[in-house]
């Protein structure tokens, strides 16, 4: 997969993305990451790339003419032509069901705002999917295009070490993981639960099953309207009163 980010930081967005498992992605050829400076595209001897907004109001906005160049500096060189997120509040709220439908595609190109935005006309011209990670205001699109980008690389096939993990994770099944341990099996007077020293991996199983779905009744229960849940866990859950608790 090929990411291709429009922003006046690149060097946040990549020091970020490259610091760990996505650099080694990057270095064994799985992923691929071009950060392009609008700033480079700026249409006037001091390199300004921002201007008052029409109509007045505070704040700055992002001219569309370095946008739209940067854009095409990077479309010319695709065969088809790739979607363009822009990242910002309004947009759907990002989830891990969104991150597997993009890490399906070969490359995405994501475009980060700052200051007060982006002139509408350009995103008219280029934006094809506005995604926000949240329902609170970043200062730019950057710290989210890094969230939104890491989460769909993880997913992309040779980028984990272990693909698995992907997969059991964590939403993959709507339910939230399971809690985890290691080493020592004795910590300050807690103990690892029994069942996991037993090597019996259908208990195993199963107790990691009932604790995700125990766990995201306490913790989200929102969650559980679209889990898929067998007729003993909704009758487990009926039987739980999670009130009061936290
Ligand atoms: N830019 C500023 N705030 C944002 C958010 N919450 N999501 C995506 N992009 C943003």
């Amino acid at each position: 997969m090929k990411c291709h980010i429009l922003t006046l930081f690149p060097e946040m967005v990549l020091g970020g993305l490259r610091t760990s498992i996505l650099g080694r992605a990057e270095e064994k050829g799985v992923l691929s990451l071009h950060g392009v400076n609008i700033r480079d595209f700026a249409e006037n001897k001091h390199n300004r790339v921002d201007d008052a907004p029409y109509g007045g109001g505070a704040g700055l906005l992002m001219q569309p003419g370095p946008v739209y160049s940067a854009w095409k500096s990077v479309a010319e060189t695709c065969e088809k032509q790739p979607r363009v997120i822009y990242l910002t509040p309004q947009g759907r709220v990002f989830n891990q069901e969104i991150a597997g439908e993009l890490a399906k595609e070969e490359e995405l190109i994501f475009l980060c705002g700052h200051y007060e935005g982006i002139d509408e006309r350009v995103l008219e011209l280029i934006v094809t999917d506005y995604l926000s990670i949240g329902d609170y205001v970043l200062t730019g699109g950057e710290l989210a295009a890094m969230a939104v980008i890491d989460s769909i690389a993880r997913l992309v096939p040779g980028v984990l070490h272990n693909d698995a993990s992907a997969e059991v994770e964590t939403f993959s099944d709507g339910l939230l993981e399971y809690p985890q341990y290691t080493r020592p099996e004795e910590f300050m007077g807690k103990k690892v639960p029994e069942v996991l020293l037993s090597g019996h991996h259908g208990n195993v199983d199963k107790w990691r099953r009932e604790q995700s779905v125990l766990r995201t009744a306490r913790m989200r229960p929102d969650l559980l309207e679209k889990a898929v849940l067998t007729e003993e866990e909704k009758e487990l859950l009926k039987t739980l009163d999670f009130q009061g608790e936290m």
